[in-house]
């Protein structure tokens, strides 16, 4: 399975057959690896509907036919634009022919740029036999604990530039919480108000003994 980070929030699973898309903030995203009109996905997925993560969903899955998964009001209102959309809610569980995704909740806001209000969630995500956990953008909560009750995690996402989500120093507690075999770090030096030390958060969560971390350019790829 290989986790090519696109920017951002923003990654693609790929296992092979199937190219899966999170949070595609393409257009306007100053660190986007990739063109919204060159961006290949089977199945979209939704954190949240703040514009930097439901991005592109809509001329994505008209142009490629995707399926977007997000939850149940975001669903309802992207089906109003012709797109094919699995409305799960939290806790919930699609399972697709490749694998599955089930909404987990985060501690933030959502609302997207049409004006849907909804929770935001984060994503545990099964395929090619690995978890993948998405965490969305989210403060530092303690439910974090909770997606490992579903099998060991292979690879969390995790939020680290401050301002909108939880700082690096609240992402090694996160780290620590969710104990996924490595960390991915996101969700950071796309804005001003975002940079941070992603080298420093790497040597934090390693020397804790929590997690390995990849720092990942955008554009650059972990196979796991
Ligand atoms: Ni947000
Ligand atoms: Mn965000």
């Amino acid at each position: 399975m290989n986790l090519h980070f696109l920017g951002h929030s923003a990654a693609q699973l790929t296992d092979g057959d199937t190219t899966v898309l999170i949070d595609p903030f393409l257009t306007g995203n100053p660190k986007a690896a990739v063109a919204a009109d060159d961006v290949q996905a089977d199945a979209i997925l939704l954190t949240h509907g703040h514009v930097d993560h439901i991005g592109d969903s809509v001329v994505i899955a008209q142009r490629t036919g995707a399926t977007v998964q997000a939850i149940t009001e975001i669903a309802e209102e992207l089906a109003g634009q012709g797109v094919e959309a699995i409305d799960t809610n939290l806790g919930g569980t699609w399972t697709y022919a490749w694998g599955s995704v089930r909404l987990l909740p985060a501690l933030h806001t959502s609302v997207t740029p049409g004006g849907t209000v909804s929770e935001p969630a984060g994503l545990l995500i099964e395929i090619g036999g690995k978890r993948i956990y998405h965490v969305g953008d989210t403060a530092l909560f303690s439910d974090l604990k909770l997606a490992s009750r579903y099998g060991r995690i292979d690879v969390a996402l995790v939020p680290i530039g401050g301002h909108y989500t939880m700082d690096r120093f609240d992402a090694v507690t996160a780290a620590e919480w969710i104990g996924a075999d490595t960390v991915v770090p996101v969700h950071y030096g796309t804005f001003p108000r975002i940079e941070t030390d992603a080298q420093a958060f790497k040597a934090d969560v390693e020397q804790a003994g929590y997690a390995q971390v990849a720092v990942l350019a955008p554009g650059e790829t972990l196979t796991v």
